[in-house]
């Protein structure tokens, strides 16, 4: 994993991905600082990630389709109807882990939260399309955010420039650009990208 601008950004694989994905959320909440982070975990799952590193975020809110009997203040729900009606602006760190493609969240986002002048915000997610794009199927959130049509030939190239677009698109919706990105890709053929971004208002 590296940290920097963006043009510096180097992909590395790594043999651990629930400490890459930690690694990553910690160098989030150190841009952002943790006494100024407000997370809302939009995939919380039984809370590793909150355990690792969001618990230290000075606001924590998660929600997982499950409900874990736990001390996390969380929603127990389909993120997508609680993204649609939660007040987004209370919040200025998103993380979407999510097990396949988290674009039609990360859409959601774009639409309800625009970015504040001079405004900050980190974004993690989990981008599992990978296998998808590779053989040239793009899922309708993220060929809505992109150029992409449903059926392409795919390749390595295709995939990269699908998941470029998509990030490029959702900076510009939230009214902002990406200043720092950190990025992990899993050892499986399935080469699940993890990615956090801090974003600035422009
Ligand atoms: C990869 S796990 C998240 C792991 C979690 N970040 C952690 O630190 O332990 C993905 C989670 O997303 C939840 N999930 C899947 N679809 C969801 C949805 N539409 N709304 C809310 N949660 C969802 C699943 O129940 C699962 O717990």
């Amino acid at each position: 994993v590296s940290s920097g601008p963006l043009s510096k950004t180097k992909v590395n694989s790594h043999p651990s991905a629930a400490r890459a994905k930690a690694e990553i959320r910690s160098f989030v909440l150190e841009a952002i600082g943790a006494d100024q982070a407000r997370v809302f975990d939009a995939f919380a799952g039984d809370g590793r990630m909150c355990a690792a590193v969001w618990c230290r975020a000075k606001v924590y809110v998660g929600c997982d389709l499950k409900w874990y009997r736990d001390d996390r203040l969380a929603y127990a729900c389909d993120n997508r109807r609680l993204m649609r009606m939660l007040d987004l602006a209370a919040f200025n760190v998103f993380d979407f882990d999510s097990y396949g493609s988290p674009w039609h969240q990360i859409t959601i986002l774009a639409a309800r939260r625009p970015m504040a002048k001079g405004e900050r915000i980190g974004l993690v997610l989990t981008e599992g399309s990978g296998l998808d794009l590779l053989h040239g199927r793009v899922s309708g959130p993220l060929r809505h955010l992109t150029k992409a049509r449903a059926r392409f030939i795919g390749g390595a190239g295709f995939r990269r420039g699908v998941i470029e677009q998509a990030m490029a698109e959702i900076a510009r919706r939230l009214g902002g650009r990406i200043t720092q990105r950190w990025e992990t890709v899993g050892r499986t053929g399935a080469k699940i990208r993890y990615i956090g971004l801090i974003l600035e208002a422009v």
